[in-house]
């Protein structure tokens, strides 16, 4: 296997070469790609020119995928991509860009907060693959954050204050959080809430780290603007430049990370202007995250 990976960031991040996604990996490329995902937690293959059908069949070789359902205001009948893809771009099924005014587009401006894909799910997302379709001549770029970094520079204080706390996110945190309030009631009531952990451990490495998310606006046991003045202060010291990685697209890129150990946001861009196609798999996570014993907040 002609599989090689180039650290790009000096504490994460590695760029993929030497494989094709059109075509099914073998098992010591799915392998690497699992080491390699561990290591580095974000993985750019440049130059993967892929059709959806060949996106979704590569995506299924490294576990179930979560389907683009519950996690925008479309129904089915209203996206453009099929239910195996998440539509991180400013088209409506038409490929005609999203007017100014358009619910849809004031939704997707949600992207542009750090986040963690799925955090609001009780399952929440394992990897994210992005596909770059069509990119915009300026702007768009998407910035990637190391949560266990971010994690090892916090002092031993705040480790201990944070290790047993327990968030609570919602897509309607993350909403009114850029001030996008009209949802239905039907909306809202398909915008539950998910408990997860402050901090958690990756599976395979043991590795700690931060699970912060625009999604997470709550902590239990905590009064809210008390939990929202934490968790702000944690998202700042977790995205200082010295964790950050900011990606500026190619045509044909395509982005892997891992929602458990990184944060991302989509950086500003004309988007009432230009076309900015991107088309998402997601890997569903193997189940609920561990919450702690004592998940009732500050003792
Ligand atoms: C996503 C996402 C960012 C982007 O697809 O989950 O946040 O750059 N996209 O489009
Ligand atoms: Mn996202």
């Amino acid at each position: 296997m002609g599989f090689q990976i180039r650290q790009v960031h000096p504490v994460f991040v590695g760029e993929l070469t030497g494989i094709d996604l059109r075509r099914p990996p073998g098992e010591d490329e799915v392998a690497a790609l699992h080491a390699g995902m561990q290591r580095y937690a974000v993985l750019v293959l440049p130059n993967q020119a892929v059709t959806d059908e060949e996106q979704i069949a590569f995506s299924r070789h490294l576990g179930e995928l979560e389907l683009a359902v519950g996690g925008t205001l479309q129904k089915s009948e209203e996206k453009r991509l099929k239910l195996e893809l998440a539509d991180a771009s400013n088209l409506d099924r038409h490929n005609k860009l999203f007017a100014r005014n358009d619910r849809n587009r004031m939704y997707s401006l949600g992207n542009r907060l750090w986040h963690s894909d799925s955090s609001f799910r009780p399952i929440p997302a394992k990897y994210s693959l992005l596909s770059a379709r069509t990119l915009p001549s300026a702007g768009g770029n998407t910035e990637f954050a190391d949560m266990r970094a971010a994690y090892d520079a916090l002092d031993a204080d705040m480790k201990a204050l944070i290790n047993d706390l327990v968030c609570e996110h919602s897509l309607v945190y993350s909403r009114q959080q850029i001030g996008f309030d009209d949802l239905s009631h039907e909306e809202r009531s398909m915008f539950t809430v998910a408990r997860q952990p402050l901090v958690r451990k990756h599976p395979w490495s043991g590795r700690q780290s931060l699970f912060l998310s625009a999604h997470a606006g709550a902590i239990v046991g905590w009064e809210k603007p008390e939990a929202r003045d934490l968790l702000r202060h944690l998202t700042e010291h977790a995205t200082q430049r010295e964790f950050v990685y900011a990606h500026a697209w190619r045509l044909n890129d395509l982005v892997i990370w891992d929602n458990r150990q990184t944060m991302h946001r989509v950086c500003r861009f004309d988007d009432t202007r230009e076309p900015r196609d991107m088309r998402r798999t997601t890997i569903a996570g193997d189940g609920p995250e561990t919450l702690p014993h004592h998940s009732s907040g500050r003792a």
